[in-house]
């Protein structure tokens, strides 16, 4: 007898951020940048910062209740709870447990995810398989980052660029149903981690160093090298994830990028020919939210009718590692 498919659908999303608004003029006054040369090089006009000490779990937990009452799940009904973070509340354990109490899902485990930018769609590659096996029904996947936790504010060449943030899906198994996750991919290369990191707080260079080494625990990143390397592996993800869809680029109806540069937004864009209409941006508001920037992205255009019910949305990330994944989903 043939199997039953298996669609994994997203049920409900969320997103949470800080009220606070940190404004490129706001950061004129802190380092030698411009209004004009951060809006030139990167597409950021503002960014969104917690106050300082903020857990990334209350930005989580708050996208996830959105989520879920979107899609009418109870936190009860959640069987797994994964998180895609750099910047969670504690070295450990995991930020999925500190959202697991906070909403009361008792019956969810808890998992978190580090692929930086990546982190979200590495998650979705995961809850699709863990789904499609039986090993779960219904779960909350959160990529959420403070990364102002982690950022040098004399370092123009950085500071300029990262905000707060959270978004969230709830992901459901539908037995026979078609469309929800059609494909995901995921890659990475380790031999570039020197191109963009956070050194400090892990075992190589344990928190007491910090009197020591403050630099330590801060994001490093050669930005150009950086550059290069997400247009050349964003865009050979996004075309993996057509092709394990079956799909050509005049399928999609939105393409959701990760949004760390207007620039490498643009240039992806160009090489699958898509039209400015079908590109969704909001860099200009958050900067970069790593692995929130797609989650987010996703819930903001949901809520602005730009995806809709039926649309085939193309997602692609990059990040530290180097990470790089992506997703084709039919909402
Ligand atoms: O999310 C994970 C993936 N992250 C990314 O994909 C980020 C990738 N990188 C980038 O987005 C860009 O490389 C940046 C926006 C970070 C930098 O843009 P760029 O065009 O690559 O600039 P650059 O680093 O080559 O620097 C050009 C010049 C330098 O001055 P000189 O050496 O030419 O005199 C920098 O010192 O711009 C200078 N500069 C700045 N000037 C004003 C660097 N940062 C600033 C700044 N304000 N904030």
């Amino acid at each position: 007898m043939a199997e039953t498919p298996v669609s994994v659908r997203i049920a409900g999303t969320g997103r949470s951020v800080p009220e606070k608004i940190l404004t490129n003029a706001d950061l004129e006054k802190i380092v030698d940048t411009s209004d004009e040369w951060i809006t030139a090089r990167s597409g950021i006009k503002r960014r969104h910062i917690a106050e300082p000490g903020t857990p990334l779990s209350e930005l989580a937990t708050d996208a996830g209740r959105k989520a879920l009452a979107e899609a009418n799940v109870e936190p009860e009904e959640l069987d797994l709870i994964l998180v895609g973070t750099v910047t969670g509340d504690f070295k450990f354990p995991s930020t999925a447990t500190f959202i697991q109490a906070k909403l009361g899902a008792r019956n969810a485990a808890s998992l978190d995810i580090s692929a930086a930018c990546s982190g979200w769609i590495y998650g979705l590659h995961v809850v699709k398989s863990i789904i499609k096996a039986g090993e779960a029904n219904k779960v909350l996947l959160v990529g959420g980052e403070i990364l102002t936790s982690m950022t040098d504010w004399t370092d123009r060449s950085t500071c300029v660029l990262f905000g707060d943030a959270a978004g969230a899906a709830v992901l459901r198994r539908e037995e026979g149903g078609t469309g929800g996750v059609l494909s995901t991919y995921i890659a990475s290369n380790g031999e570039l981690t020197h191109l963009l990191y956070g050194p400090g707080g892990g075992s190589a260079h344990p928190a007491t160093d910090r009197t020591l080494s403050p630099d330590m625990f801060t994001v490093k990143m050669a930005g150009r090298e950086v550059f290069k390397h997400a247009v050349v592996c964003m865009e050979e993800a996004a075309q993996e994830a057509l092709r394990r869809a079956n799909l050509q680029p005049e399928d999609i109806d939105v393409f959701i990028p990760h949004q760390a540069n207007i620039r490498i937004i643009e240039a992806i864009a160009k090489r699958f020919k898509f039209p400015s209409e079908k590109i969704y941006i909001n860099i200009q508001e958050y900067g970069n939210t790593s692995a929130a920037s797609i989650p987010l992205a996703i819930d903001e255009a949901r809520e602005k009718g730009i995806v809709r019910p039926g649309h085939k949305v193309l997602c692609s990330a990059f990040g530290g590692g180097f990470t790089w994944a992506s997703t084709v989903i039919e909402f």
